[in-house]
Protein backbone atom coordinates (compact mmCIF):
# COMPACT_ATOMS: atom_id res chain seq x y z
CA UNK A 1 0.00 0.00 0.00
CA UNK A 2 1.48 3.37 -1.05
CA UNK A 3 0.71 6.89 0.49
CA UNK A 4 1.16 9.73 -1.25
CA UNK A 5 0.95 13.45 -0.24
CA UNK A 6 0.84 16.33 -2.62
CA UNK A 7 2.42 19.26 -0.85
CA UNK A 8 3.58 22.90 -1.55
CA UNK A 9 6.54 22.23 -3.84
CA UNK A 10 6.59 18.57 -3.58
CA UNK A 11 4.88 15.05 -2.57
CA UNK A 12 6.00 12.70 -0.39
CA UNK A 13 6.00 9.21 -0.87
CA UNK A 14 5.67 6.12 1.13
CA UNK A 15 8.64 3.28 -0.23
CA UNK A 16 8.71 0.12 1.48
CA UNK A 17 8.28 1.59 5.00
CA UNK A 18 10.33 5.25 4.07
CA UNK A 19 8.59 8.27 3.52
CA UNK A 20 10.48 9.69 0.28
CA UNK A 21 10.23 13.60 -0.83
CA UNK A 22 10.41 14.38 -4.40
CA UNK A 23 10.30 18.31 -5.38
CA UNK A 24 8.17 18.73 -8.32
CA UNK A 25 10.44 20.65 -10.73
CA UNK A 26 12.82 17.72 -10.29
CA UNK A 27 10.16 14.97 -10.57
CA UNK A 28 9.19 17.26 -13.87
CA UNK A 29 12.63 17.95 -15.22
CA UNK A 30 13.21 14.32 -15.37
CA UNK A 31 10.42 12.95 -16.84
CA UNK A 32 11.70 10.18 -19.13
CA UNK A 33 10.37 12.15 -21.73
CA UNK A 34 12.58 14.84 -20.95
CA UNK A 35 15.59 12.79 -23.38
CA UNK A 36 16.46 12.44 -26.38
CA UNK A 37 16.77 8.76 -27.04
CA UNK A 38 19.52 9.36 -29.40
CA UNK A 39 22.13 11.66 -28.16
CA UNK A 40 20.32 10.91 -24.50
CA UNK A 41 20.79 14.74 -24.05
CA UNK A 42 17.15 16.48 -21.97
CA UNK A 43 15.45 18.32 -24.66
CA UNK A 44 13.09 19.28 -22.04
CA UNK A 45 13.19 23.13 -20.69
CA UNK A 46 12.60 23.66 -17.28
CA UNK A 47 12.43 27.07 -17.02
CA UNK A 48 9.54 27.33 -19.81
CA UNK A 49 7.44 25.31 -16.88
CA UNK A 50 4.80 27.88 -14.40
CA UNK A 51 6.46 28.83 -11.44
CA UNK A 52 3.13 27.45 -9.93
CA UNK A 53 4.02 23.61 -11.50
CA UNK A 54 1.92 21.01 -9.29
CA UNK A 55 0.32 17.88 -10.27
CA UNK A 56 -3.03 17.28 -10.83
CA UNK A 57 -2.53 13.38 -9.06
CA UNK A 58 -0.32 11.02 -8.10
CA UNK A 59 -0.32 7.60 -7.51
CA UNK A 60 1.50 4.16 -7.57
CA UNK A 61 0.22 1.42 -9.87
CA UNK A 62 2.34 -1.95 -10.67
CA UNK A 63 5.64 -0.20 -8.77
CA UNK A 64 5.57 3.17 -11.18
CA UNK A 65 4.51 6.42 -9.98
CA UNK A 66 2.27 8.32 -12.36
CA UNK A 67 1.83 11.51 -12.29
CA UNK A 68 -0.50 13.86 -14.36
CA UNK A 69 0.82 17.95 -14.06
CA UNK A 70 -1.29 20.69 -14.58
CA UNK A 71 -0.73 21.41 -18.37
CA UNK A 72 -2.02 17.68 -18.56
CA UNK A 73 1.45 16.23 -19.80
CA UNK A 74 1.25 12.67 -17.68
CA UNK A 75 4.61 11.21 -16.32
CA UNK A 76 5.91 7.38 -14.72
CA UNK A 77 8.37 7.03 -12.79
CA UNK A 78 10.14 3.59 -11.89
CA UNK A 79 9.56 2.57 -7.72
CA UNK A 80 12.90 1.20 -7.67
CA UNK A 81 14.57 4.16 -10.11
CA UNK A 82 13.02 6.56 -7.58
CA UNK A 83 14.45 4.86 -4.51
CA UNK A 84 17.87 5.65 -5.68
CA UNK A 85 17.30 9.56 -5.95
CA UNK A 86 15.28 10.68 -2.85
CA UNK A 87 18.28 10.44 -0.82
CA UNK A 88 20.63 12.81 -2.75
CA UNK A 89 22.89 9.88 -3.77
CA UNK A 90 25.64 10.87 -5.98
CA UNK A 91 25.93 9.48 -9.53
CA UNK A 92 28.32 6.24 -9.70
CA UNK A 93 31.63 6.98 -11.76
CA UNK A 94 33.45 4.16 -12.83
CA UNK A 95 36.65 6.08 -13.22
CA UNK A 96 36.65 7.64 -9.54
CA UNK A 97 38.90 4.70 -7.98
CA UNK A 98 41.55 4.91 -5.10
CA UNK A 99 44.92 5.80 -5.72
CA UNK A 100 47.47 3.12 -5.13
CA UNK A 101 50.55 5.28 -4.28
CA UNK A 102 53.77 3.81 -4.69
CA UNK A 103 57.51 4.28 -3.92
CA UNK A 104 61.33 4.67 -5.37
CA UNK A 105 61.31 0.50 -5.85
CA UNK A 106 58.26 0.62 -8.23
CA UNK A 107 60.41 0.42 -11.75
CA UNK A 108 60.01 -3.52 -11.56
CA UNK A 109 56.58 -3.58 -10.84
CA UNK A 110 55.12 -0.62 -13.03
CA UNK A 111 52.25 -0.97 -15.12
CA UNK A 112 53.78 -2.23 -18.70
CA UNK A 113 52.10 -2.14 -22.45
CA UNK A 114 53.05 -3.29 -25.47
CA UNK A 115 52.21 -0.38 -28.42
CA UNK A 116 51.05 -2.81 -30.91
CA UNK A 117 48.79 -4.73 -28.29
CA UNK A 118 46.95 -1.15 -27.41
CA UNK A 119 46.41 -0.42 -30.84
CA UNK A 120 44.46 -3.32 -31.45
CA UNK A 121 43.51 -4.38 -28.26
CA UNK A 122 40.37 -2.16 -26.37
CA UNK A 123 40.74 -4.22 -23.63
CA UNK A 124 44.20 -3.16 -23.45
CA UNK A 125 43.52 0.68 -23.67
CA UNK A 126 41.34 -0.13 -20.59
CA UNK A 127 43.62 -1.84 -18.41
CA UNK A 128 46.10 0.95 -19.18
CA UNK A 129 43.53 3.57 -18.73
CA UNK A 130 43.00 1.80 -15.39
CA UNK A 131 46.47 1.48 -14.06
CA UNK A 132 46.97 5.45 -14.97
CA UNK A 133 44.44 6.03 -13.05
CA UNK A 134 45.65 3.75 -10.25
CA UNK A 135 49.46 4.25 -10.41
CA UNK A 136 49.37 7.54 -12.59
CA UNK A 137 52.01 6.06 -14.70
CA UNK A 138 52.63 3.48 -17.05
CA UNK A 139 55.45 1.85 -19.75
CA UNK A 140 54.59 1.38 -22.75
CA UNK A 141 57.18 -0.52 -25.12
CA UNK A 142 57.66 -1.82 -29.15
CA UNK A 143 57.07 1.83 -29.55
CA UNK A 144 57.70 1.95 -33.75
CA UNK A 145 60.40 5.14 -34.27
CA UNK A 146 57.82 7.11 -36.16
CA UNK A 147 56.55 10.80 -35.54
CA UNK A 148 53.06 9.75 -36.42
CA UNK A 149 53.48 6.42 -32.99
CA UNK A 150 53.08 9.19 -30.38
CA UNK A 151 50.12 10.93 -31.85
CA UNK A 152 48.64 7.32 -32.70
CA UNK A 153 49.01 6.54 -28.82
CA UNK A 154 47.73 9.42 -27.42
CA UNK A 155 44.47 9.35 -29.41
CA UNK A 156 43.98 5.81 -27.41
CA UNK A 157 42.89 8.31 -24.78
CA UNK A 158 41.70 10.85 -26.76
CA UNK A 159 42.61 14.14 -28.35
CA UNK A 160 46.00 15.67 -28.26
CA UNK A 161 45.60 18.80 -25.59
CA UNK A 162 47.94 21.28 -26.96
CA UNK A 163 50.17 23.54 -24.69
CA UNK A 164 52.05 26.76 -25.81
CA UNK A 165 54.60 24.95 -27.18
CA UNK A 166 52.07 23.39 -29.79
CA UNK A 167 50.59 19.55 -30.21
CA UNK A 168 53.72 18.51 -29.55
CA UNK A 169 57.41 19.44 -28.55
CA UNK A 170 61.09 17.60 -28.99
CA UNK A 171 63.26 17.24 -25.96
CA UNK A 172 66.85 16.86 -27.52
CA UNK A 173 70.00 19.25 -26.26
CA UNK A 174 70.36 22.21 -28.98
CA UNK A 175 71.80 25.43 -29.79
CA UNK A 176 69.84 28.51 -28.13
CA UNK A 177 67.32 27.03 -26.04
CA UNK A 178 64.45 28.55 -24.42
CA UNK A 179 64.23 26.05 -21.77
CA UNK A 180 66.68 24.07 -19.50
CA UNK A 181 64.82 20.81 -21.29
CA UNK A 182 66.80 21.43 -24.34
CA UNK A 183 70.11 21.06 -22.78
CA UNK A 184 72.23 18.13 -20.99
CA UNK A 185 71.78 19.75 -17.83
CA UNK A 186 70.05 18.10 -15.28
CA UNK A 187 66.12 18.86 -15.07
CA UNK A 188 64.88 19.25 -11.25
CA UNK A 189 61.87 17.30 -10.28
CA UNK A 190 58.91 19.31 -11.31
CA UNK A 191 55.71 18.89 -12.88
CA UNK A 192 54.96 20.49 -16.66
CA UNK A 193 53.64 23.39 -17.05
CA UNK A 194 51.63 25.59 -13.81
CA UNK A 195 51.74 28.52 -15.27
CA UNK A 196 49.27 27.23 -17.59
CA UNK A 197 45.29 28.20 -15.82
CA UNK A 198 45.05 24.26 -16.37
CA UNK A 199 48.21 22.74 -17.20
CA UNK A 200 48.31 19.50 -18.98
CA UNK A 201 46.85 16.58 -17.39
CA UNK A 202 48.52 13.02 -19.00
CA UNK A 203 51.58 13.57 -20.59
CA UNK A 204 53.77 11.10 -22.96
CA UNK A 205 57.01 11.01 -23.33
CA UNK A 206 58.64 8.62 -26.23
CA UNK A 207 62.20 7.82 -26.40
CA UNK A 208 63.29 7.68 -30.20
CA UNK A 209 66.82 7.46 -29.17
CA UNK A 210 69.12 7.65 -26.22
CA UNK A 211 72.81 6.40 -26.93
CA UNK A 212 74.11 9.50 -24.69
CA UNK A 213 75.74 8.69 -21.14
CA UNK A 214 73.50 9.46 -18.40
CA UNK A 215 70.06 11.03 -18.16
CA UNK A 216 68.69 8.87 -16.06
CA UNK A 217 64.56 9.39 -15.75
CA UNK A 218 62.92 10.35 -12.31
CA UNK A 219 59.48 10.01 -11.45
CA UNK A 220 57.99 10.82 -7.63
CA UNK A 221 54.61 9.78 -6.69
CA UNK A 222 53.92 12.88 -5.40
CA UNK A 223 50.48 12.28 -3.86
CA UNK A 224 52.13 9.55 -1.77
CA UNK A 225 54.96 12.31 -0.79
CA UNK A 226 52.15 15.03 -0.23
CA UNK A 227 50.07 12.44 2.33
CA UNK A 228 53.40 10.99 4.16
CA UNK A 229 53.90 15.39 4.56
CA UNK A 230 50.36 15.56 6.11
CA UNK A 231 51.02 13.33 8.31
CA UNK A 232 54.36 14.23 9.45
CA UNK A 233 54.27 18.04 9.14
CA UNK A 234 50.39 18.87 9.10
CA UNK A 235 50.89 22.37 9.21
CA UNK A 236 53.36 22.35 6.13
CA UNK A 237 51.03 20.35 4.41
CA UNK A 238 48.09 23.03 4.80
CA UNK A 239 50.42 26.04 3.78
CA UNK A 240 51.06 24.43 0.70
CA UNK A 241 47.50 23.30 0.12
CA UNK A 242 46.09 27.19 0.57
CA UNK A 243 48.88 29.46 -0.66
CA UNK A 244 48.26 30.65 -4.37
CA UNK A 245 51.63 30.30 -5.93
CA UNK A 246 52.72 32.60 -9.22
CA UNK A 247 54.34 30.50 -11.88
CA UNK A 248 55.38 32.24 -15.27
CA UNK A 249 56.45 31.45 -18.71
CA UNK A 250 57.67 34.34 -21.16
CA UNK A 251 59.38 34.17 -24.48
CA UNK A 252 60.21 36.58 -26.85
CA UNK A 253 55.82 36.20 -28.03
CA UNK A 254 54.34 34.65 -25.00
CA UNK A 255 54.00 35.84 -21.19
CA UNK A 256 52.10 32.71 -19.67
CA UNK A 257 51.09 33.60 -16.18
CA UNK A 258 49.10 31.31 -13.19
CA UNK A 259 48.83 30.92 -9.70
CA UNK A 260 48.07 27.60 -8.30
CA UNK A 261 48.37 25.83 -4.65
CA UNK A 262 51.51 23.61 -4.88
CA UNK A 263 49.74 20.71 -3.41
CA UNK A 264 45.94 20.33 -5.42
CA UNK A 265 42.89 19.18 -2.68
CA UNK A 266 39.55 17.22 -4.56
CA UNK A 267 36.74 19.77 -3.64
CA UNK A 268 34.51 16.97 -2.75
CA UNK A 269 36.32 15.11 -0.46
CA UNK A 270 39.26 16.79 0.87
CA UNK A 271 41.60 14.10 -0.73
CA UNK A 272 44.89 14.97 -2.19
CA UNK A 273 44.45 15.09 -6.18
CA UNK A 274 47.70 16.78 -7.68
CA UNK A 275 50.79 19.19 -7.35
CA UNK A 276 52.13 22.06 -9.02
CA UNK A 277 55.37 21.96 -8.57
CA UNK A 278 58.76 23.34 -11.08
CA UNK A 279 61.09 25.92 -9.21
CA UNK A 280 62.02 26.76 -13.35
CA UNK A 281 58.68 28.56 -13.44
CA UNK A 282 57.74 29.35 -10.10
CA UNK A 283 57.83 33.18 -10.17
CA UNK A 284 58.67 35.71 -7.50
CA UNK A 285 56.70 34.66 -4.26
CA UNK A 286 54.50 37.96 -3.63
CA UNK A 287 52.99 37.11 -0.47
CA UNK A 288 53.63 39.24 2.84
CA UNK A 289 57.23 38.74 3.53
CA UNK A 290 56.51 37.46 6.79
CA UNK A 291 54.53 34.95 5.27
CA UNK A 292 57.80 33.64 3.59
CA UNK A 293 59.11 32.36 7.20
CA UNK A 294 56.15 29.94 7.25
CA UNK A 295 56.14 29.31 3.29
CA UNK A 296 59.79 28.46 2.63
CA UNK A 297 59.79 25.85 5.63
CA UNK A 298 57.17 23.89 3.64
CA UNK A 299 58.09 24.27 0.35
CA UNK A 300 61.73 23.48 1.07
CA UNK A 301 60.56 20.30 3.01
CA UNK A 302 58.35 19.14 0.60
CA UNK A 303 60.82 19.54 -2.25
CA UNK A 304 63.68 17.83 -0.58
CA UNK A 305 61.04 14.50 0.50
CA UNK A 306 60.30 14.83 -3.55
CA UNK A 307 64.29 13.68 -3.88
CA UNK A 308 64.09 11.33 -1.21
CA UNK A 309 65.35 8.18 -2.46
CA UNK A 310 62.37 6.52 -0.97
CA UNK A 311 60.37 8.16 -2.99
CA UNK A 312 62.10 8.86 -6.35
CA UNK A 313 62.28 5.76 -9.02
CA UNK A 314 65.59 6.16 -11.04
CA UNK A 315 65.77 4.40 -14.31
CA UNK A 316 66.94 4.55 -18.22
CA UNK A 317 64.66 5.61 -20.68
CA UNK A 318 65.04 3.33 -24.12
CA UNK A 319 64.70 3.86 -27.16
CA UNK A 320 61.34 2.32 -28.22
CA UNK A 321 59.85 3.57 -25.06
CA UNK A 322 57.17 5.68 -24.48
CA UNK A 323 56.75 6.87 -20.31
CA UNK A 324 52.73 7.90 -19.59
CA UNK A 325 52.18 9.57 -16.37
CA UNK A 326 50.09 12.27 -14.46
CA UNK A 327 51.03 15.47 -14.88
CA UNK A 328 49.30 16.64 -11.73
CA UNK A 329 50.37 13.80 -9.57
CA UNK A 330 54.01 12.55 -10.72
CA UNK A 331 56.36 14.85 -10.50
CA UNK A 332 59.36 13.91 -13.39
CA UNK A 333 63.02 15.06 -13.54
CA UNK A 334 66.06 14.10 -15.30
CA UNK A 335 69.98 13.45 -14.76
CA UNK A 336 72.39 15.41 -16.32
CA UNK A 337 73.62 13.35 -19.42
CA UNK A 338 77.14 13.53 -21.23
CA UNK A 339 76.78 16.12 -24.15
CA UNK A 340 78.11 14.46 -27.26
CA UNK A 341 78.36 10.95 -25.52
CA UNK A 342 75.11 10.08 -27.64
CA UNK A 343 72.43 11.16 -29.36
CA UNK A 344 69.29 11.49 -26.96
CA UNK A 345 65.48 12.44 -28.77
CA UNK A 346 62.40 12.42 -26.51
CA UNK A 347 59.05 13.17 -28.52
CA UNK A 348 56.60 14.29 -26.01
CA UNK A 349 52.84 15.69 -25.72
CA UNK A 350 49.73 15.68 -23.79
CA UNK A 351 46.35 15.21 -23.26
CA UNK A 352 43.66 16.02 -20.57
CA UNK A 353 42.63 13.89 -17.70
CA UNK A 354 38.92 14.52 -18.23
CA UNK A 355 39.80 12.91 -21.58
CA UNK A 356 41.43 9.75 -19.99
CA UNK A 357 38.42 9.26 -17.54
CA UNK A 358 35.98 9.30 -20.44
CA UNK A 359 37.81 6.54 -22.23
CA UNK A 360 37.97 4.40 -19.20
CA UNK A 361 34.43 4.77 -18.35
CA UNK A 362 33.78 3.85 -21.91
CA UNK A 363 35.93 0.72 -22.67
CA UNK A 364 35.75 -0.79 -19.03
CA UNK A 365 32.02 -0.96 -19.44
CA UNK A 366 32.63 -2.33 -22.47
CA UNK A 367 35.44 -5.09 -21.25
CA UNK A 368 34.71 -5.56 -17.65
CA UNK A 369 37.28 -6.95 -15.40
CA UNK A 370 36.91 -10.65 -15.08
CA UNK A 371 37.72 -12.40 -11.97
CA UNK A 372 38.22 -16.34 -11.90
CA UNK A 373 36.81 -17.35 -8.45
CA UNK A 374 39.03 -19.14 -5.91
CA UNK A 375 39.21 -22.92 -7.10
CA UNK A 376 37.07 -24.33 -4.07
CA UNK A 377 34.46 -22.23 -5.26
CA UNK A 378 34.79 -23.95 -8.74
CA UNK A 379 33.02 -26.97 -7.70
CA UNK A 380 29.66 -25.57 -8.52
CA UNK A 381 30.60 -23.90 -11.36
CA UNK A 382 33.59 -23.18 -13.67
CA UNK A 383 31.64 -19.62 -14.78
CA UNK A 384 33.98 -15.99 -14.43
CA UNK A 385 32.41 -14.06 -12.05
CA UNK A 386 32.28 -10.21 -13.62
CA UNK A 387 33.91 -7.85 -10.78
CA UNK A 388 32.08 -4.89 -9.32
CA UNK A 389 33.97 -2.34 -10.98
CA UNK A 390 31.84 0.88 -10.10
FE1 LIG B 1 58.94 18.24 -17.89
Amino acid sequence: MFEIALQDNGLELSIQGEVAYFNYFWLRDNCETSWDIVTQERTFDILSEADDLYPVSAEVDDDFLEVLWCDGHQSRYALQWLKRWHKGEKHGDLAVRTRKSWHGDHYASMARFNYTEVMLAASSVADWAEAMLDDGIALIQGMPNSEEALQSLCEKFGVVRPSFSGYAFDVYSKANPENLAYTSKALELHTDLPAEELAPGIQFLHCRTNDAEGGQSLFVDANAVANALKQQYPQYFTILSEYQVPFRYTTKHQDVRAKQPIIELDPNNGEVSGINFSQHLADIFDFPQRDMDLFYPAFRKFGKMLQDPTYLMTFRLNAGECIVFDNHRIAHGRASYMEGSGARHLRGCYVDRGELRSTYRVLRAQHPVVVCPPAWEQLDTDAPVLAQVS
